[in-house]
């Protein structure tokens, strides 16, 4: 059983273009694929996109396409990204492959068959962007903490998953298996929110108000929504009930995801999976966010940096190795592009490309450029031979833990280590002495061996640096990415080493910078006022962008009763349909009496900060038109749906 080893990623929404975040998920996930493969698992590694939901609904509308066309586009973006980071999953998998959507409607009838599931209806907060409720103990200052918005107050009937059945039972399990969830803050957080009564799981959404999902088995009016649907991907990417891939790997299941989707993957998943009647995930991996400038970088904060940009700035292996170093798995970190080549910089082009380039132009100055055979002598060399046997055991036990971060840290220690051993033994010294042949073998040999062991144990993380290495060295990846080769001791002497071009090229200022260094002073002076000119121009501007308007968000609402504000004449205090029931306050009491208003479809902007108005909380702002005879209602007609969107 342990020989085999499953990891996924989270399955992205399509709502977004892929970004760092997602970027450093999928690279930890690569890079414990990689790392086992190595140590001689068979692995299964599986990502993909999430396609069902309001969020993709409207996200396609802004674009003008259907849901479908939109989806098809955005994955494809998603799937097309992960090779330029040299990642190659088993399977990439949508929510809407119809074989997925079979499975999540078979796992639906069976959870409903055994009474799990239960209709009934629910008033609560809900938060859009997280794609459901939330309870007050969650909110910060009243708002969702991701998303920074106030949830919607929401009425409905829906199916309920009756989660609180399973809590004990849960409970149970995490105190029984301390590595079910890690790293250990998360694992408590998980404990410490089932201190309290666990609410039941709302899964389904009325037909009515949204289409685009899986429909529910046992009641056509209804479909599933968000997180039974995307959970069960990592069942149907092993073609779970009956495929070969799901007895083999489900056993070994590994989950790696950030900590905004701790509660469904912490909670939701393994009561899901205890109800189905399956073992739960082996394990689940939580890391932290990437922030820039203390804010996390998300699509809804406008914060982002593309993947794309990553590599083409930095490299494919450059990239993964800073994001893998940069963030200690489980904190947060955050992403600035100095910080990246700093590290580069040091790391890669300094500390490792300069101990190989200089270890092979020496060995091609004293031996030819054929290592030497071992004599294992004494000496500072020989504390490098067993550092370097050392390593190998906290490096696996550190890259098991999902502690990549700290086995490259082991690593360079030792790199270092290297860089020293030369400077005090003095390859160009020994050489001028016939005496010391043998030790100049010793020393050479360990430097070489050194760096095999190096290549292996940086492939997980820089894959393609890793295979040049071996290459120069002369050897065959296929031989060296092994169990075997991770022993110290492999090269026999008499192997022929090539010199190639440096590793890692060090990276000079941005271009940005590199071009503004460049102007003279006057220039850059002039370059200031014409910015500020133009900031200038920009805030008086009459215009605004497209990407200004799409982010106004305008629905059609049924105004279901219309009585005056409490607390000020001027104020009306409307309940709308949107198609769920909100408060909006609005100004319009000199203007409409009451009663005129009731069971009018107007329009509303529906994605307004909800405000205070006078002590009653305002969702939204209804639109008028004004002409010298007053206000005029903007109507539209009567058998227009309640919530449709206006685009
Ligand atoms: N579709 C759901 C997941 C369903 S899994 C069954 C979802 N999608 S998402 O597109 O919002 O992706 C969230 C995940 O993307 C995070 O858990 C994390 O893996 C990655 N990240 C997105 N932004 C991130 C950061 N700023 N920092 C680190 N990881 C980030 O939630």
């Amino acid at each position: 059983m342990n020989d085999r080893f499953y990891i996924t990623t989270p399955i992205y929404y399509v709502n977004a273009e892929p970004h760092l975040g997602h970027a450093y998920s999928t690279v930890v996930a690569d890079v414990q694929n990689r790392f086992h493969r190595l140590i001689g698992h068979e692995t299964f590694f599986l990502t993909g996109t999430d396609e069902h939901g309001d969020k993709i609904v409207q996200a396609a509308q802004k674009m003008g396409l259907s849901p479908k066309e939109y989806t098809d586009i955005i994955s494809d973006k998603f799937r097309k990204t992960w090779p330029l980071l040299n990642i190659h999953p088993d399977r990439f998998i949508r929510t809407t492959d119809p074989q997925h959507i079979k499975t999540v409607q078979m796992v639906l009838q069976k959870v409903y068959d055994q009474g799990d599931i239960e209709f009934r209806e629910y008033e609560g907060l809900y938060c859009f962007g997280c794609e459901r409720f939330l309870i007050e103990r969650e909110l910060e200052d009243g708002k969702c903490p991701d998303h920074k918005v106030e949830p919607t107050r929401l009425k409905e009937k829906n199916y309920f998953f009756l989660m609180s059945k399973y809590q004990q039972w849960l409970i149970d399990h995490i105190k029984a298996n301390p590595e079910f969830i890690g790293p250990e803050r998360y694992r408590n957080e998980v404990l410490s929110f089932l201190k309290d009564p666990l609410d039941d799981l709302c899964i389904s959404r009325p037909v009515s108000r949204l289409t685009w999902g899986v429909p529910l088995p046992f009641d056509e009016n209804f479909v599933t929504y968000v997180w039974f649907d995307a959970l069960i991907n990592y069942l149907s990417g092993l073609d779970f009930p009956d495929g070969e891939n799901f007895m083999k790997f489900w056993p070994v299941a590994n989950h790696v995801i950030a900590k905004d989707i701790l509660k469904p993957h912490g909670i939701y998943w393994p009561i899901m999976l205890h109800a189905i009647g399956l073992e739960p995930y082996q394990a689940l991996h939580v890391h932290g966010y990437w922030k820039i400038k203390e804010e996390k970088m998300s699509k809804s904060l406008g914060n982002i940096v593309r993947p794309g940009w990553l590599v083409e700035n930095f490299g494919a292996d450059a990239t993964r190795y800073c994001l893998m170093r940069e963030m200690s798995f489980g904190l947060d970190a955050s992403f600035s592009y100095d910080s990246f080549v700093t590290r580069i910089n040091a790391d890669l082009a300094n500390d490792l490309g300069n101990l190989f380039s200089r270890s092979v132009t020496m060995l091609h100055k004293f031996r030819k450029g054929v290592v030497p055979v071992e004599r294992r002598l004494d000496g500072p060399q020989d504390e490098l031979r067993k550092e370097f046997t050392a390593l190998v055991t906290r490096w696996k036990e550190l890259m098991e833990k999902f502690q990549a971060h700290n086995g490259m840290a082991e690593l360079w220690r030792v790199l270092n280590l290297a860089n020293k051993v030369i400077d005090q033994m003095a390859p160009w010294q020994l050489a001028k002495e016939e005496e010391k042949a043998l030790l100049l073998d010793d020393v050479m040999y360990c430097l070489m061996e050194g760096l095999r062991l190096t290549a292996v144990l940086i492939w997980p993380v820089m894959p393609k640096s890793s295979e040049k290495m071996l290459e120069s060295l002369g050897l065959s990846p296929d031989k060296e990415l092994t169990p075997q080769g991770l022993s110290w001791g492999r090269l026999e002497g008499g192997e022929e080493v090539k010199k190639i071009p440096p590793l890692f090229p060090r990276i000079g200022p941005s271009k940005k910078e590199a071009k503004q260094a460049q102007k003279p002073k006057n220039a850059q002076k002039e370059k200031e006022k014409e910015k500020k000119m133009e900031k200038q121009a920009e805030n008086e501007g009459k215009f605004i962008n497209i990407d200004d308007f799409s982010r106004v968000e305008l629905r059609v609402a049924e105004i279901v009763s219309a009585e005056k504000h409490p607390n000020a004449d001027r104020l009306l205090k409307l309940t709308v349909k949107a198609p769920e029931e909100r408060i909006i306050v609005s100004g319009i009491a000199d203007h409409f009496s009451p009663d005129s208003l009731v069971g009018k479809k107007v329009v509303i902007v529906s994605n307004l900060k909800p405000v205070k108005l006078r002590g009653v909380t305002s969702q939204g702002m209804l639109l008028v038109a004004k002409d010298k005879a007053g206000l005029h209602l903007l109507e539209v007609s009567p058998d227009t749906e309640s919530g449709a969107p206006i685009s």
